[in-house]
């Protein structure tokens, strides 16, 4: 790998230099929605010349509407109202709009559930448009018939099957807020997200299957309901619960409170109307913790939400009839949200779901899933990738993977190595990559490649999506030159973006209209290269300061991760009396490669060698794993504790696995 230190900057510097760039094949230019840079640069300029106009005729081209908006935006920072006075519906939009032509009985859900055992396959249902439609309609009667009306709240936590998709379907056929709690998420969590939005209802399951067991998420949604703070419950918004039955295991039913729904959907019609509703009606809240805090209840709202998850994925994905597209993420995060369910079913597209993990029954899971259903477009996370990598090649080489034709990832900044390697053992290199950069709070992508237009390298998200403005500034909020690092801020509002945090206004203001006047702080710290392309340097909230020079947390760890024995790498800072913050890397390694002093040493000597002798960790620390929040990211807050030899606080609810931290933390001891 090619890095070199790059010029000194005022703000953070930016040093980790990666030179390789692939152009786009021609072959998929020719076949793709957009088919050159120039095209994507013309339809940019103009998108960002007069974004009211380009957004106005996208709605336009793109929804069904049941009445037309009379104004396109009004915006006073940061409330905005998008496609102001006109109406439509998500549903119908994602469904009703295929039912007429050649798609109706075109799969809309492939769904793969979790093997039993290892050595039996996974059960698996399609679902066409039309038995999708029908099952949205029954189960919006469901609700209904519960006293579920527009503006309510509705929680939805449920394993990765059909279900989670129907159940957010029906909230928006008619006008209820739904709230997806990931299904890995505590008694705690649920009880927490329920009192902080009110919810009415909860569908859920008798349980979930992960890894051969069963995750006991009624009983986790009956200890919610029962937790009290002060003997008073927090929870007593919620009238009904509603069990989808889906491992029969043993749970509990409480009388004129739970129903089954395989009960429910056998009692109601399935006709259901989609209602009208107002642009600005609200959608859904998703709770995002990031890495730091309280979760915050972001809101998002119907109109522009779903005009900036069918755009981005029709573009982004060159979504064509024939694809069999595959997000892996869960319906929990918004990933799933934007781009499991409401972005592909919009496009007509037919998007595919597994409820297990990735390694279970064996780390070829994905690979076996790719071919079986020959899945054209997969969308993960470098965290997964990372995870690939490190349980060995012979996996992915056991399938043929020819049906891949366009690799996604999201969710952090991707090391480059993991990047070539996504590129040549799964692409064959092949498939265009398409790293998105984007926030629970845009809604959907903000900075993409377009995949049969822009050349991609290595470690960036690139260019930035149609309408949308990103800048780099400085800490007053001025545009710093290129190849400069500074704080990523959008400039002008785009339709998906946050709509506020429930109930919090002035963390709201506080978090991302605070920063820089007028304009939206994504919280990320980033530099522009000479061709403009975007690279996340990691959380501002992250940067290191080391003797004077600050550097985000990603280029590090980049440098580490291209070492031949490292697998992943986690960089944070810690006091120290001569250059402010030293470093500290916590590394893991690969299968085949053993920790030791020697390794060590060499290690600090790549990081110099890769970047320079300003970011040579003081100290490498091997661990067998890294704490992480539930949708993959490295919680560096955690770890910083740890470095410094302080005692963990702090919000540790949305760590994966707990036991990491223990460990880390008692080695730290030792
Ligand atoms: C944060 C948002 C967007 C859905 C999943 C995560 C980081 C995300 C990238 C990328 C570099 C990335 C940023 C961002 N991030 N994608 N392609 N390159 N960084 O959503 O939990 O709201 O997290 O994830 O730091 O701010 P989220």
């Amino acid at each position: 790998m090619s890095t070199k230190k790059t010029a000194k900057a005022k703000n953070i510097e930016s040093v980790l230099k990666e030179d390789r760039k692939f152009a786009p094949d021609p072959a998929f230019s020719k076949q793709a929605h957009i088919k050159s840079l120039a095209q994507y640069r013309k339809l940019y300029n103009a998108s960002i010349k007069d974004p009211k106009k380009f957004w106005a005729e996208q709605a336009e081209k793109e929804l069904l509407w049941f009445k037309p908006w009379k104004k396109v935006l009004e915006w006073k920072a940061p409330d905005a109202k998008w496609f102001v006075g006109g109406q439509t519906n998500v549903s119908a939009n994602c469904l009703d709009i295929h039912l007429d032509g050649d798609r109706a009985n075109k799969a809309a859900i492939i769904w793969e559930g979790e093997p039993a055992a290892p050595g039996l396959p996974g059960e698996e249902r399609t679902l066409t448009f039309r038995q999708l439609h029908r099952e949205v309609c029954r189960f919006a009667n469901v609700l209904k018939k519960h006293g579920i009306k527009r503006g309510d709240r509705v929680m939805i936590y449920l394993p990765m099957v059909p279900e989670a998709a129907i159940s957010m379907l029906a909230c928006t056929r008619i006008g209820a807020v739904h709230s997806v709690v990931f299904g890995g998420f505590s008694a705690q969590s649920v009880a927490d997200r329920i009192q902080d939005c009110g919810a009415k209802m909860v569908i859920t399951s008798d349980g979930g299957f992960r890894r051969g067991s069963v995750v006991p998420l009624k009983q986790n949604v009956d200890d919610a309901l029962k937790i009290k703070v002060k003997g008073k419950s927090i929870t007593k918004t919620i009238d009904k619960v509603i069990v989808l039955q889906r491992t029969k295991n043993d749970v509990k039913m409480k009388r004129g409170r739970d129903l089954w729904w395989h009960h429910e959907i056998d009692q109601v019609s399935d006709q259901c109307p989609p209602a009208k509703l107002d642009s600005e009606h609200p959608l859904f809240i998703l709770y995002t913790s990031g890495s730091t805090g309280k979760p915050k209840g972001i809101l998002h709202s119907t109109a522009g939400y779903l005009l900036g998850s069918k755009l981005t994925s029709k573009y982004v994905f060159d979504l064509k009839e024939s694809d069999v597209y595959w997000c892996t993420a869960d319906v929990g995060w918004i990933t799933g949200h934007s781009y499991v369910v409401y972005g592909p079913l919009a496009n007509g597209a037919t998007t595919l779901m597994y409820e297990g993990a990735p390694n279970w029954p064996g780390p070829d899971r994905f690979w076996n899933i790719v071919d079986k259903y020959n899945v054209t477009i997969m969308y993960t996370a470098p965290t997964a990738i990372r995870a690939f990598m490190k349980w060995g090649d012979e996996w992915p080489k056991k399938y043929r993977l020819d049906s891949l034709r366009l690799l996604g990832t999201v969710g952090e900044p991707i090391n480059p190595e993991a990047w070539m390697w996504y590129h040549k053992v799964i692409g064959k290199g092949r498939c265009p990559i398409v790293d998105t950069w984007w926030q629970t709070e845009t809604g959907g992508m903000m900075i993409t490649p377009i995949p049969g237009a822009t050349p991609t390298k290595p470690g960036t998200a690139t260019l930035p999506f149609f309408g949308i403005t990103p800048e780099v500034v400085d800490d007053k909020g001025k545009a710093v030159p290129k190849n400069t690092g500074g704080k990523l801020v959008i400039r002008k509002p785009w339709p998906s973006m946050l709509r506020g945090i429930w109930g919090d206004k002035k963390r709201f203001i506080e978090t991302y209209w605070s920063e820089v006047k007028g304009s939206y702080f994504t919280g990320d710290g980033c530099r522009q290269d000479s061709d403009g392309y975007f690279w996340i340097v990691g959380r501002i909230d992250d940067v290191l300061n080391v003797s004077g020079h600050r550097i985000g947390t990603a280029e590090v760890e980049s440098a580490l991760v291209s070492h031949k024995d490292v697998a992943e790498a986690a960089v944070v800072g810690r006091p120290d009396e001569i250059k402010g913050q030293g470093l500290v890397a916590f590394v893991t390694l690969k299968g085949s490669s053993k920790a030791s002093k020697e390794l060590q040493q060499t290690l600090r000597n790549h990081v110099g060698k890769e970047i320079g002798a300003v970011a040579k960790p003081d100290l490498v620390r091997f661990t067998e794993a890294l704490p992480k929040t539930r949708s993959g990211k490295i919680m560096r807050r955690l770890l910083k504790q740890i470095a410094e030899g302080k005692e963990v606080k702090g919000d540790t609810t949305t760590l994966e696995d707990v036991s990491v931290l223990t460990k880390l933390s008692k080695e730290s001891a030792a």
